[in-house]
């Protein structure tokens, strides 16, 4: 097969087609190939992987916004295999031979989604271990029966704001909120949550006009954060970035807790909409559930597959020239991780109507360095928080045809606008207003004497670092270059006794 890339993206050379020409409206671009966005892709996301997977095969290459051209992986086992290959698909954005050559605009529509920026998403080798080991190491110390609680508590808080009504949108009022307040608790600022917040979030996450307003307004509150940590530590998850040896800046340290608040109220938010959707569209689903057939985390984890909170992720860049799915891939080309066709492989699934009771192979969560470290957080949100919902309304129903719920987004994200709901009035529950819990886990003493030490040339605590400048990729990473192990050995065995020790 060929590489996708025949036409100069960004240049007349392609073959485009006149706006008259039917294959405008079949989402159809320059060279012939699909577009993953435009009405054509929006109205039929699986429709179209179908198409694409009779076309290509298992690795198919698409155009993005702009028509810009990428490969999508829609092959479960391709997907595993890019995923935990860092060696030959880098995290690395500034690698993209669009981005170099100019026919990818730095103020493209996804940019905010691909410009490299000092996270632990966009690193590799030993600097993703630094920052993604601070991260976790952190995440470690959360005290998960303590942060249930606090779960099952802003839950009915919610419920309670809208139970007498018998009705309530569950997006707006449920799904939406209660990943932010959580989020806010464990991070160490559940002052700053309100609507105002959860709407700077959403902002951010679908580029709306005032999207830059509102990214500022939430790096303000983390920033605001992080200087307060500096200056009286507390039992938080910022604290814990704060004081962990990888030694941190002040903008690592504030960019983290964005990454963080950001990815789970995005996707947490999904998933509980996601949920509840099946609930009250599928009246196998609500059967096997309110029959005690199937559990809540066992419906969240058949959702996951079904319709995972990230459809896609973009992505990977090739470090050299390789071959996957029978595709040639080109040094600098952009992957892009299929995480809902990798669900619905026909390889992995023959049958879609077969329940995945037991299975986590899915996508959801990605997989190798960079698998969602916080899968367990977003796990537990949805688990809690649609079991304390259902408790509370068992009699909930769609206040609307089910085809009048409408879904917004990318090919990357699709979240449902809304979800109205009907439910015999019920009377509110009184919250206990003891102080909850420290969302941290009791100290042990073998907490972070040696996990993921500090490496050499990094900042010293409290210094404010400018974010790093947008290197070329060979002098940022050596292009051909050996990308450093992940993870290495004695860290593995390292955290393995530390949990061993924790009792995990
Ligand atoms: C159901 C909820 C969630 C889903 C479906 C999800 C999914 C994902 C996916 C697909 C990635 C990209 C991995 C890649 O690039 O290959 C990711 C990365 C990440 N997620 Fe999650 N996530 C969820 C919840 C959370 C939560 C609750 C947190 C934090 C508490 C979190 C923190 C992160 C971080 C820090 C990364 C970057 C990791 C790295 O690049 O090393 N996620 N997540």
């Amino acid at each position: 097969m060929t590489t996708p890339f025949q036409y100069e993206p960004g240049s007349s050379a392609g073959p485009v087609p006149p706006p008259q020409c039917p294959a405008h409206s079949m989402g159809i671009g320059p060279g012939g190939l699909r577009r993953l966005y435009g009405p054509e892709a929006e109205a039929d996301p699986a429709g179209l992987y179908e198409k694409l997977r009779a076309e290509h095969g298992t690795v198919a290459p698409v155009l993005l916004h702009e028509d810009v051209p990428a490969w999508l992986v829609l092959g479960h086992s391709e997907n595993l295999h890019m995923t935990r290959t860092p060696s030959q698909f880098s995290r690395d954005s500034r690698r993209w031979r669009g981005l170099q050559d100019g026919s990818v605009a730095p103020d493209h529509p996804l940019a905010p989604l691909f410009t490299w920026q000092p996270v632990c998403s966009f690193a590799e080798g030993a600097e993703h271990e630094r920052l993604r080991g601070a991260v976790t190491d952190s995440m470690a110390r959360i005290d998960t029966r303590g942060v249930r609680r606090h779960i099952n508590r802003y839950s009915n808080r919610l419920v309670n704001d809208f139970c007498a009504e018998g009705r309530a949108e569950l997006v707006t009022q449920f799904a939406e909120r209660l990943p932010m307040m959580v989020m806010c608790a464990i991070i160490g600022m559940p002052e700053e949550y309100d609507d105002r917040l959860v709407q700077a979030a959403r902002d951010m996450t679908r580029g709306s006009e005032t999207a830059v307003a509102s990214n500022a307004y939430v790096i303000g509150a983390l920033d605001r954060l992080v200087q307060r940590r500096r200056a009286v530590p507390a039992e938080d998850f910022a604290t814990w970035l704060v004081e962990h040896p990888a030694e941190l800046t002040d903008k690592e340290i504030s960019e983290h807790l964005r990454v963080v608040l950001i990815v789970a109220y995005e996707t947490t938010a999904n998933l509980i909409a996601n949920v509840l959707r099946m609930v009250l569209t599928d009246p196998r689903f609500r059967a096997r559930l309110s029959g005690g057939h199937m559990t809540v985390p066992e419906a969240v984890e058949q959702t996951l597959w079904d319709e995972p909170p990230f459809t896609a992720v973009l992505g990977r860049w090739a470090v050299g020239d390789t071959e996957l799915g029978g595709q040639q891939i080109k040094a600098g080309d952009a992957l892009i991780v299929g995480i809902a066709p990798a669900n619905t492989d026909p390889a992995v699934r023959p049958d879609l109507t077969v329940s995945m009771e037991g299975n986590r192979a899915h996508m959801a969560f990605s997989s190798g360095p960079h698998e969602c470290p916080g899968q367990d957080i977003g796990r537990a949100i949805a688990d809690v928080g649609v079991d304390a919902l259902l408790m509370r309304l068992p009699d909930l129903e769609l206040a609307v045809d089910e085809d009048k719920l409408s879904r917004a987004g990318n090919f990357m994200s699709r979240h449902l606008v809304d979800l109205p709901a009907t439910f015999a009035p019920a009377p509110q529950q009184e919250i206990d207003e003891e102080p909850l819990p420290a969302v941290a886990r009791p100290r042990t003493p073998g907490d972070w004497v040696v996990a993921s030490p500090a490496v050499r040339g990094a900042a010293p605590v409290g210094r404010v670092s400018p974010a790093a400048p947008t290197a070329p990729a060979d002098a940022a990473s050596g292009e051909g270059a050996v990308v450093p192990a992940q993870r290495s050995g004695p860290t593995r065995i390292w955290h393995a006794v530390v949990r061993w020790w924790n009792g995990h």
